[in-house]
Order: C-alpha cells, then structure tokens, then sequence
C-alpha cells in the first residue's frame, strides 16, 4: 500500500545487487512511495548482478560507482543533480563487505591489509559518501540519509569478525557528521540496526542459519525482513520523522532488549548435550 510519503522527493540507493539485497527492497518500496531515484554499485556488481533489472523497471539511471572512491561518489552525486533536476532528498547507504570474512581469517587471525579494506569499504565509504555530498551541497534541507548497521556494533557475536568493528565505526559516523550536517544543513544522518536477514552478505556470516533461528526465536516480534527493513527506511526519508538524527535506530523485532527468551531457553535445554565432554563436563566457547 502506498501512502504517498515521498512523493516528489529524490533519492539515491546504494547497494542493491539483487532481488535478495535490503538495498533492492527500499529502492521498490521509495518509488512506490512517489519518490524518483538513482543507483549506485560497483561496475563488478553491476556484471553480476541484477541492478539493470531493478533499473529498468523502476525507470532510474545507475551510475557505477567504488564506494571507496572520492571521485566514484563525486560523479554519483552529480550525476544524480543533474539526471534528478537538483539536490536528492534522501540517500542509503547499503554497502558492506569483509576480505577477511571470505577469506575465513578468523578475529585472532586478521590479515590488517584487509581489515584496511573493511573498514574502507563498511564504514569509511559512508563518511566520503557524506562529505563529498556537502562539499557539493548535494543533499536538500532535511535530506535524510540511512546507512544500515547491525547489532554487533555493541555486543559480540561469533563469527561476526571485523565487520563488527566496521559496524561501530559506521554508527559513529553517523553522530559525528550528523552534528555538522545537522547544524549547517539541517541533513540528518540515522542508522537503522537491522535483524539478520538472508541476503548476498548476510550468508557470507559464518553459522547464518542458527544466527538467524536464534535472533527469531529471541525476538518477541521476530526477526524483521528486508521488505520491513524498506518501511522503516520509507519512513527515515519522508517528512514524518524530520527531527531524528544521531541515531541507532534498532530494526529488529525487540532483539536488542532481550537477554533470554522463552523459546530460546526451550531451544537451548534441548541442545545441551551437545556441549559436553565425554564425562559430562560442560565445554564452554
Ligand atoms: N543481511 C543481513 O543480515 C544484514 C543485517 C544487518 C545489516 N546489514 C547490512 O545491510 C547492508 C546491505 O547488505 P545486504 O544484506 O542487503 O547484502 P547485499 O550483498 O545484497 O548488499 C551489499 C552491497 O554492498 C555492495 N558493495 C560491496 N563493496 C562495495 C563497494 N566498494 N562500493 C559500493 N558498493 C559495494 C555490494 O555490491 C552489494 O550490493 C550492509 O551494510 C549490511 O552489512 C545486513
């Protein structure tokens, strides 16, 4: 159903490589909601995936683009002024990716060269993706932008590696530039912290299945989907939520509140065994 919230605004969506892609899901959902849009991916996303698909029919220019690169992102946000007919209104960013994880490089085993390049990739993309905005003045008064984060930013969780670190850099960005781009621009800068959801890098996580089953059944709402996770970010870009900025904005059914539910507690009596030694002795990890 549409409800209009974005209608004549403007927008750019980073990282929608296909159909699974959270990115994909808010791009349909803004346009449905009367928005008109750019996107943006890498040249080697945009081979292998399915961009030009979603492009087509939502009639939208993709302009390619390395997140990492300055110039890559100044081209967008021209670009985007130009094919748009001025300042966009809202931007995602919906970009993440870890060498190590692929590479199975465990935390106490990291590869630095690639931890460089999560950090750049995962997080510093989103602070070049806002400065090059405002030295080009490329988002209107009170543009929205979200970038999207997970919960592993303040708690540990296993084989989230170093995209945690990533994820809390990234969150940290958000309150450190949407001061400035608040109090010069009124542009403000959310993070929506979103539920494990089945997607390209989301089954790139070590265990995503159980990682999955365990936030659902820990979750009084369930685990949030990437067409819900398109609503939350529908309502971050309209007009309705014009002074909420800095923030960390969980998307995950009460997961982050929880310390142990019901279903979980059910779950893991029945499952016990499995962690003992041969004597019985619990084997804690
Ligand atoms: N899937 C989950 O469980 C989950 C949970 C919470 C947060 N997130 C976050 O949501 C965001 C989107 O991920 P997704 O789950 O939709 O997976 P996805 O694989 O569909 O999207 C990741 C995107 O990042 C793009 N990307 C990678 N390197 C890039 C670069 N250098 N420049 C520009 N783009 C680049 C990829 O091409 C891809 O389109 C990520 O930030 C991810 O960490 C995902």
């Amino acid at each position: 159903m549409s409800y209009n919230l974005l209608k004549g605004k403007k927008g750019i969506i980073f990282g929608a490589l296909n159909d699974m892609s959270i990115a994909w899901k808010v791009a349909e959902r803004a346009a449905e909601e009367g928005a008109t849009i750019t996107l943006s991916n890498t040249p080697m996303a945009l081979r292998m995936g399915q961009t030009d698909e979603l492009a087509k029919k939502l009639n939208a220019e993709v302009i390619p683009a390395d997140a990492t690169s300055v110039e890559d992102l100044q081209q967008v946000f021209t670009r985007s002024m130009e094919v748009l007919g001025g300042p966009v209104d809202f931007v995602l960013h919906s970009i993440g990716m870890s060498p190590n994880v692929r590479k199975k490089r465990t935390y106490d085993d990291l590869d630095y060269n690639f931890l460089e390049k999560t950090l750049d990739v995962s997080a510093i993309s989103f602070h070049k993706m806002l400065q090059t905005a405002k030295k080009l003045d490329a988002i209107a008064e009170y543009g929205s932008v979200v970038a999207l984060s997970y919960v592993a930013a303040q708690r540990t969780f296993f084989g989230y590696n170093d995209m945690a670190d990533a994820k809390s850099l990234l969150e940290s960005i958000a309150r450190s530039f949407g001061y400035i781009y608040g109090r010069e621009k009124n542009v403000r800068i959310n993070t929506i912290s979103q539920s494990p959801t089945p997607t390209t890098a989301g089954n790139g996580v070590k265990g995503m299945d159980h990682l999955m089953d365990f936030a659902n059944k820990m979750s009084p709402l369930g685990n949030a989907t990437a067409d819900e996770c398109a609503d939350y970010c529908v309502m971050m870009f309209s007009d309705l939520t014009r002074k909420v900025t800095m923030q960390n904005l969980y998307h995950d059914g009460g997961f982050s509140s929880m310390g142990m539910s019901l279903r979980a507690m059910n779950q893991y009596s029945k499952s016990l065994e499995e962690y003992t030694d041969e004597n019985g002795h619990i084997i804690y990890g």
